[in-house]
């Protein structure tokens, strides 16, 4: 969700920019910009669309030593080229891009900006209108940003160049990603590490409300009163070919091939030579001693925590609720002294997880932090955390992130009592089940053609934790597809919304826990008796004749990890067939940045 790359150098940086844009496209955008300081000037570039797009409206020639980017998710404000970043003051000496919202926009404009006039609808233009109007008042830049801070109500990361200083980059970061890069001639910065990652491995952290200042020489940061911080930089352990897409068209593909690798990776990680789990004691101390086990997620993340409260349950015996972050600060529970919280999050950069981490936090609860993203938001301001070592997601439906936070789930619930089950065992024969559902991929092709080709509603339902998949599998299908599907508790259907079953209403059913497969083979006859197109995704041990799709057998629990890979693939293949964009799908982004 919008994305930012700055550099300051030695030149190329528009092809520095323009790249690094391209890697951000995962986050999510509609529309594109640059702005380039030739030395005289500041060149602003801005389009609609896709960055092809942006790219056809840059003059080859153009170039600079020091320029911004961006890319825009529409919060205040149409897509549009007007609306698109950088923005420039009205007197055009500044100019700059955003990641964020600001919340009190309106009474800004009403107190500070009634004399301005708008080039644009955005929430963004009021910063740099007000930053040019600080300038002139404090005489700087830093001391307006100073200033700046005192008056914005938000997230906000801002990349800014001042017309006046062609040698001088400016960053501030309150509540939304920015890193800084540190390169040789040259330094950068960006919403992430991966925007600048074939340029360097060392980043700069900055904390809410710090603003730091970069040169092609040097990085300089400061807190928000403008006192100047010393900081180390941090190596980034990403490789820049896990960005490729190698052989797959696209990232969604590679990143559900992946997850085999990925189930072994997370053993090896966690798992030592005698069979031990390698989590850090204070960890499991922390949550052998919860009264109660809050896990708070969002999205796929939060289907994740729904099995994940199984494991912690049933392995350790500790009473869990999950809740959708974005309801919690809003709608908070009563939560027992001695409680515990868990936050699930690919990116780690989840607003509404992090409003609620913030305010458990201030009541003094402990948090830790299961992420994908070492060093993000959620893992620095939570106490503990739990690396996935999924590799970067780039595809914007999750997929190895979701069966890498079950895998971590399981491996943590375990440890927390010694529950007695060869997890390095059980988990190899997770990993080698999707393996062979990985060679499948003919087979979805043409069941997503037979199902899923044409007709705009589907269901996926399931009992226990097959629930849980549907879920899942429903928010794949219609995230990617367009289509819309519900994934229903398979008993709760008759309960009203079998009102919707039509002839060919596809239904799929997910059958992988013994105790209720009958039940739902149950709910699928009845909705094959109302003209559904039912199939079935069943494990072996409980398959029978005529069902779909058949995967092998593993540990009970650990059912949902294999149980949607199939649907992950029926999902791509849909919106494959359908022509849709998979790994951009419309209005969706990454990296959700925003409450
Ligand atoms: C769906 C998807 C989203 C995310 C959600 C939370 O495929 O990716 O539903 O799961 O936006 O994101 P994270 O896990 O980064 O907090």
């Amino acid at each position: 969700m919008c994305g930012i790359v700055g550099m300051i150098g030695q030149g190329q940086t528009k092809a520095m920019i323009l790249k690094g844009l391209e890697t951000l496209e995962y986050r999510g955008y509609d529309s594109a910009g640059i702005a380039l300081h030739t030395g005289r000037a500041v060149d602003v570039y801005r389009e609609k669309g896709r960055i092809a797009d942006l790219k056809k409206h840059i003059p080859t020639d153009a170039d600079a030593h020091l320029g911004i980017g961006h890319t825009r998710w529409a919060t205040h404000g149409r897509p549009s080229q007007r609306n698109s970043h950088p923005h420039q003051s009205s007197n055009g000496r500044l100019t700059l891009v955003h990641n964020g919202v600001i919340e009190n926009e309106k009474q800004l404009r009403q107190e500070y900006l009634h004399d301005s006039i708008f080039a644009s609808d955005t929430d963004t233009e009021v910063i740099v209108q007000l930053l040019a109007q600080l300038v002139e008042k404090h005489g700087d830049l830093p001391t307006a940003i100073i200033a700046l801070q005192q008056l914005l109500h938000g997230s906000y990361a801002l990349a800014i160049i001042d017309r006046e200083q062609p040698d001088v980059l400016y960053a501030v970061k309150n509540k939304s990603p920015l890193l800084i890069g540190k390169g040789e001639e040259a330094n950068y910065l960006g919403s992430d590490a991966l925007a600048m990652i074939d340029k360097t491995k060392n980043f700069y952290e900055l904390n809410d409300g710090e603003y730091a200042i970069l040169t092609a020489e040097a990085v300089e940061i400061f807190d928000r009163e403008g006192k100047k911080i010393i900081r180390e930089t941090f190596e980034a352990q990403i490789d820049a070919n896990d960005l490729a897409k190698g052989p797959f068209k696209h990232y969604m593909m590679k990143e559900m091939n992946e997850q085999p690798a990925v189930i072994r990776r997370i053993i090896q990680a966690y798992i030592n030579d005698q069979n031990e789990t390698l989590i850090d004691q204070q960890i499991l101390t922390t949550l052998r001693n919860a009264k109660r086990i809050f896990i708070l997620a969002a999205g796929t993340s939060y289907h994740a925590g729904l099995v994940g409260k199984q494991y912690i349950e049933t392995m350790a015996q500790i009473p869990t609720e999950v809740h959708l972050a974005s309801e919690f600060v809003y709608n908070m529970p009563f939560i027992p002294e001695g409680s515990c919280f868990i936050f699930i999050s690919q990116s780690g950069e989840t607003a509404d997880s992090r409003a609620a981490l913030v305010a458990i936090r201030e009541l003094g609860f402990e948090a830790l932090t299961i992420t994908n993203v070492p060093g993000s938001t959620l893992s620095r301001e939570a106490n503990y955390t739990l690396l996935l070592h999924a590799g970067p997601e780039i595809a914007v439906a999750s997929t190895k992130a979701y069966t890498a936070q079950l895998t971590v789930l399981a491996l943590t619930a375990a440890a927390i009592r010694n529950y007695d089950l060869d997890l390095k065992f059980e988990l190899a024969r997770v990993a080698t089940a999707m393996d062979h559902i990985c060679e499948m991929h003919e087979q979805f092709e043409m069941l997503a053609q037979n199902y899923f080709s044409h007709g705009q509603h589907a269901f996926y339902i399931g009992r226990h934790l097959d629930y849980f998949v549907a879920l899942e599998a429903a928010l794949k299908l219609k995230e990617i597809s367009y289509i819309h599907t519900e994934g229903f508790a398979a008993g709760e259907l008759k309960h009203g919304t079998i009102a919707l079953i039509e002839e060919g209403t596809p239904v799929v059913g997910l059958i992988a826990q013994a105790k209720v497969a009958n039940h739902t083979r149950s709910n699928l006859q009845e909705v094959a008796a109302r003209g559904a197109h039912t199939a079935t995704i069943v494990c072996e041990s409980l398959a029978q004749a005529g069902d779909t799709v058949i995967i092998d057998d593993v540990h009970e629990l650990f059912t949902p990890l294999v149980m949607v890979l199939p649907v992950q693939f029926l999902a791509y293949y849909a919106a494959y067939i359908r022509d849709c964009d998979i790994d951009k799908p419309r209005n969706l982004a990454k990296s959700v940045t925003v409450e």
